[in-house]
């Protein structure tokens, strides 16, 4: 198994890029979600005093599959890495989209097809969970193209593009907890680790919340009129 360095990792995800200016195209969005979400988990890897230099380069690649196809990333990207011996973070790419290393627990509907199911499922189920999965999944959710946001604006965004399931409202419930269990141990409000959070962006935290409860709650909770 090799062993990638940040500037490695960094070049990995930089690769097709030539001019900076490509940056900006809107199919290379992904590079820079990616670049925030290596800056945000090295961020909640600090205040964890976890290997903050590892968060990165996993937060950096975690989207790598992007390259080869968007829809099936996660499972593009684990094979791209691990075919370059990068066992160690092939695993991030895979894991990132799934809350608890739960099939279930995702923005959107998941995969589509039984067979990258399957593998997505029996690859979850055989590995043991470790916090870094939980923490690119976050760091995911808090990341757009333009730089650091609240989780509420950004899965509105992703569910704009990716569709609701019957599990984001359980997926959304969970991801709150992974939150909460955070702040408690990091001693502090994630989002004060993020001062470059536009003002906006947190003083719409509220309306954002009940935009994304109206479109992900469960037949159950719908008032009677
Ligand atoms: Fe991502």
């Amino acid at each position: 198994m090799k062993k990638i360095t940040e500037k490695e990792a960094l070049d990995l995800l930089l690769q097709d890029i030539k001019d900076k200016k490509d940056l900006t195209k809107p199919e290379n969005k992904w590079i820079l979600h990616s670049i925030y979400v290596g800056l945000a988990a090295r961020r909640i890897a600090q205040a964890l005093d976890l290997n903050e230099s590892f968060a990165l380069k996993i937060g950096y690649l975690h989207d790598i599959g992007r390259r080869i196809n968007h829809f099936n990333h996660p499972i593009e990207g684990y094979f791209y890495l691990k075919n370059l011996g990068y066992d160690d973070i092939a695993r991030y790419s895979l894991t990132h989209s799934f809350l608890n290393n739960d099939i279930t627990k995702t923005v959107g509907i998941g995969p589509k097809d039984k067979e990258s199911y399957d593998f997505i499922n029996n690859y979850l189920q055989s590995i043991n969970k470790d916090l870094f999965d939980n923490i690119i999944h976050l760091c995911d959710l808090m990341c757009l193209e333009t730089g650091f946001t609240t989780i509420e604006k950004r899965i509105l965004d992703v569910m704009t593009r990716k569709g609701v399931s019957e599990n984001s409202y359980s997926h959304y419930m969970d991801l709150m907890d992974f939150k909460s269990w955070l702040e408690i141990s990091m001693k502090k409000d994630l989002y004060d680790l993020f001062p470059e959070i536009k003002k906006e962006d947190l003083d719409n935290r509220l309306l954002d919340k009940a935009l994304l409860l109206e479109l992900i709650k469960p037949k159950y909770l719908t008032k009677k009129k």
